[in-house]
C-alpha cells in the first residue's frame, strides 16, 4: 500500500490545519485524496460518505472540533459560532456514538483552555491522540482476536480458515489496522491460510468496493459474494466463522451494524457457527441498555438504492436500478440482539455480550 494510503486521516505536511482524507466514495476504482479546510467540510465529508465506518467518523469529528476552534477564535461571536459548529457535527450521522464519543472528549478536555489559543491547542492535541489510541486499540483487538482464528486453523489442521464479514470494518473505517480485519492480517502475516468471504453490502457497497479493496492491498485471499449468499455458504460448511464490525454496542451487548448484519447473526446461529463482532470500547454505548429501541437508526436517501455507482471502464458512472418511480426505503443499520453473539472482541480481550461480560473487562464502568 502506498504511504498515503497507510492511514485514512491525517494533517497535510507542511499544513497541520488541513486535514487530509481517503475519498472512500470513489474507491476501488480511484484513490483521491482530499483536502479538507473547515469544520463545515468535516461535517459534509461525515455526511456524504466521504469518510465512514465508526472509528474514522470519530476521528474525523474530532478534527471537526478543532476547526471550529480555529474558526470560532476569528469570529466575533466566538462562542455562538463554536456552539453552531458543534451541533453540526452531532447532526452528520446518527448512529455511530464514537462521533458523539469524540465530540465529548474534545468538550471535556476544552474546559480547560482559558482562551482560544489554548483552546485550539488542547483540541489540536487531543484530536491527534484520537487517531493514535485508535491505532494501537485496533492492534489490540487483533492481538485479542487471532487466538479465534488460531484455534480455528487448528482444529482444521491448518486447512484454509473461511471469515464471513459484512460491510467495512477494516483499516478504511478505522485509522490504520481497522477491527475485524487486525486479527485476520495478523493471522495471514504468521502465515496462516485465510479466506474472506466479503458481503457486497448493499445498497452502498461497502464490502465489494472498501473491504475486498483493502484485502487486495493486503494480499489476503477474499471472495466477494452478494449479501444473500451468506446463508447458503453456512449450510454447506464453507464458514466458518463470522466477524463483524459495530458502530453503537449497549451494555448489554446488544449491536448496531450496517443493514444486513441481524440476517447473517441468525443464519450463523442456526448453523452453529460462531459469531464475532469486534469493537474499540469507544464503540459502547454505556448510557443504554435496549438495542432495539434505543440505538437511533440512520434513514438515508432513497437514491442509494434506486441508484447504483460503478466504472466505466473510464470514470464512475451512476446508473438507475428501478423503476424511476417506484419508492425505495434505505434503513442504514440493524440491531443484532446479544443472544445471537459468541464474543465481543476489545482492546482489553474477548468477553461475553452481555453486561457483566463487558463490566469484567471495563469495570469502570460499574
Ligand atoms: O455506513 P457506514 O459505512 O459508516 O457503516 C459502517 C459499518 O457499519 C461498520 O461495520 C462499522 O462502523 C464498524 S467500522 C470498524
Amino acid at each position: 500500500m502506498n504511504t498515503y494510503a497507510k492511514r485514512t486521516i491525517w494533517r497535510k505536511e507542511n499544513n497541520p490545519n488541513i486535514i487530509q482524507v481517503i475519498d472512500q466514495r470513489r474507491l476501488p476504482h480511484e484513490l483521491i485524496i482530499v483536502d479538507i479546510h473547515t469544520c463545515q467540510e468535516i461535517v459534509d465529508a461525515i455526511k456524504d460518505m466521504t469518510v465512514r465506518g465508526a472509528p474514522l467518523i470519530g476521528a474525523t469529528a474530532g478534527y471537526g472540533v478543532m476547526l471550529a476552534c480555529i474558526e470560532a477564535s476569528k469570529n466575533q461571536n466566538s462562542f455562538v459560532y463554536f456552539e453552531k459548529c458543534i451541533n453540526e457535527l452531532r447532526a452528520s450521522r446518527p448512529t455511530a456514538i464514537n462521533l458523539f464519543w469524540a465530540i465529548e472528549r474534545q468538550l471535556d478536555a476544552l474546559k480547560e483552555g482559558k482562551n482560544w489559543q489554548e483552546k485550539i491547542e488542547i483540541a489540536s492535541k487531543i484530536a491527534d491522540q484520537i487517531i493514535e489510541d485508535d491505532i494501537e486499540v485496533c492492534r489490540l483487538i487483533g492481538v485479542a482476536g487471532l487466538p479465534i482464528l488460531e484455534k480455528i486453523s487448528q482444529n482444521k489442521k491448518g486447512e484454509v480458515v473461511n471469515i464471513l464479514t459484512h460491510c467495512n470494518a477494516g483499516r478504511l473505517g478505522c485509522i490504520e489496522w481497522g477491527t475485524i480485519s487486525s486479527p485476520i492480517y495478523q493471522a495471514h502475516q504468521n502465515g496462516m491460510k485465510v479466506h474472506v468471504w466479503v458481503d457486497e453490502t448493499r445498497p452502498r457497497n461497502q464490502g465489494a468496493n472498501l473491504t475486498a479493496w483493502e484485502l487486495t492491498q493486503a494480499g489476503v485471499p477474499h471472495t466477494v459474494i452478494v449479501d444473500n449468499a451468506g446463508g447458503h455458504l453456512m449450510q454447506h460448511g464453507m464458514v466458518d466463522v463470522v466477524f463483524v464490525g459495530t458502530d453503537r454496542t449497549t451494555r448489554m451487548g446488544d449491536v448496531a451494524n450496517k443493514i444486513g448484519t441481524y440476517l447473517k447473526a441468525l443464519a450463523a446461529f442456526d448453523n452453529q457457527i460462531p459469531f464475532y463482532v469486534a469493537l474499540p470500547s469507544t464503540t459502547i454505548d454505556w448510557t443504554i441498555k435496549n438495542g432495539l429501541t434505543e440505538i437511533p437508526i440512520e434513514e438515508r436517501s432513497q437514491d442509494e438504492v434506486k441508484y447504483i455507482y460503478g466504472w466505466n471502464g473510464t470514470s464512475l458512472e451512476k446508473v438507475l436500478l428501478t423503476p424511476i418511480t417506484s419508492k425505495a426505503s434505505n434503513y442504514g443499520f440493524d440491531v443484532t440482539p446479544a443472544r445471537l453473539i459468541t464474543g465481543l472482541m476489545t482492546e482489553r480481550g474477548i468477553c461475553a455480550a452481555n453486561e457483566e461480560g463487558l463490566l469484567s473487562l471495563f469495570p469502570e464502568y460499574k
